[in-house]
């Protein structure tokens, strides 16, 4: 996606939008959820991937330490494969667009739809002592990011459903209302790996944010410490390696391995058949291990690489801008403001 005037390619193929949040580092679960799904969407669609960096100010930061796991990420995002010779990475905090749209749609979102989403419930619980109005209007930025680019799919993880659902439902209202202007987007949500679970407790969502190291992995670990973690990873009772209700322990580490490998459920349980849950959990840390050998080399090479980093984002970020400044004088037009051009 190199060009976006009129005749290129961005207006022809569909167009596939998805962002990450730069707190901690990439984990297996935006890898297995979402991540490794943009990298292989590349070659089919026009993608726009994004640093969510205004996304993460909902939560307080420590500036110096955000700025370092801002670029991390972007160094991380190249490293599992993101090419800016075929799709736009940069910082959404590049592009005033997003936040220039969330406005106009601020006004056509209800509050009691924004208080309903589950995310806002559980991190207002989460940070009670800090429940900004960015915490609420969060999932409606997500809607901007998305509307902006008339997006045709968003490749995300189950937990994002809701907010792609709202997302929807804000552009339905507004094509109802002004006229056609936003394309209603899909969610595209991967059949295994839509929700990697924590390894210490499989009935929760593996999460960047998680206090316990042990709990998640992520891409730029090095293989001793991620076999170490799988070795530790909770297992339920019994020794029978099946996916089932009952043993979620289990079941997480089938998904991670079939998700890892590319193989199904069924087949990771027939390979495993008979196996002790130890020579199990190593060879599953072991496939994690190899899968994100080459992207933790990657990664050091691309952040020691500063000025190609700012490159890429600068250049992209001016693409996304122009690109996305069309989507917004339309909206502008439509509600009404004046424009001189
Ligand atoms: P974030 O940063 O929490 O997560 C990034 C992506 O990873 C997916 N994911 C998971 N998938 C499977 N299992 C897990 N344990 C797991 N944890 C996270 C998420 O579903 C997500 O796809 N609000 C978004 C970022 C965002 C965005 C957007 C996404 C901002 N604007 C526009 C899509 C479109 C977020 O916080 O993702």
């Amino acid at each position: 996606m190199a060009e976006t005037t009129d005749k290129t390619p961005i207006e022809r193929k569909k167009i596939v939008l998805s962002g990450i949040q730069p707190t901690g580092t990439i984990t297996l679960g935006n890898y297995l959820g979402a991540v490794s799904n943009w990298g292989k969407m590349q070659q089919d669609y026009d993608c726009i991937f994004f640093i969510a960096d205004l996304h993460a100010l909902t939560v307080r930061r420590e500036p110096a330490e955000f700025r370092q796991a801002c670029l991390g990420f972007f160094a991380q995002l190249l490293a599992c494969g993101i090419d800016p010779a075929k799709s736009l990475l940069y910082f959404q905090s590049h592009v005033p667009e997003h936040a220039e749209l969330q406005w106009i749609l601020n006004c056509n979102t209800y509050v009691g739809e924004a208080s309903r989403m589950t995310q806002y419930k559980d991190k207002s619980a989460k940070h009670a002592d800090n429940i900004n109005m960015g915490l609420m209007d969060y999932p409606v930025l997500m809607a901007a990011d998305i509307l902006l680019f008339r997006s045709d799919l968003v490749p995300v993880g189950i937990d994002q459903k809701q907010h792609l659902e709202l997302t929807r439902d804000i552009a339905v209202r507004f094509n109802n209302r002004y006229g056609d202007t936003f394309t209603v987007p899909e969610p595209y949500i991967p059949r295994t790996g839509e929700k990697i679970c924590s390894l210490q407790d499989p009935t929760a969502k593996m999460s960047k944010s998680d206090p316990d190291a042990n709990a998640t992995v992520s891409v730029i670990e090095d293989e001793a410490t991620i076999v170490r973690k799988f070795k530790r990873a909770v297992t339920d009772s019994g020794n029978e390696i099946v996916a089932r209700a009952d043993k979620p322990g289990i079941t997480n580490l089938l998904t991670i391995y079939a998700a890892i490998t590319g193989k199904t459920v069924a087949e990771a349980e027939k390979e495993f058949a008979g196996s002790g849950y130890g020579t199990f959990k190593v060879a599953v840390g072991e496939a994690v291990a190899a899968a994100f050998a080459p992207i933790r080399a990657d990664y050091a090479r691309y952040l020691a690489d500063k000025a190609y980093m700012a490159e890429v984002a600068k250049d992209c970020a001016q693409k996304a801008s122009a690109f996305g400044r069309r989507t917004l004088d339309k909206v502008k037009r439509k509600v009404g403001l004046v424009s001189f051009k």
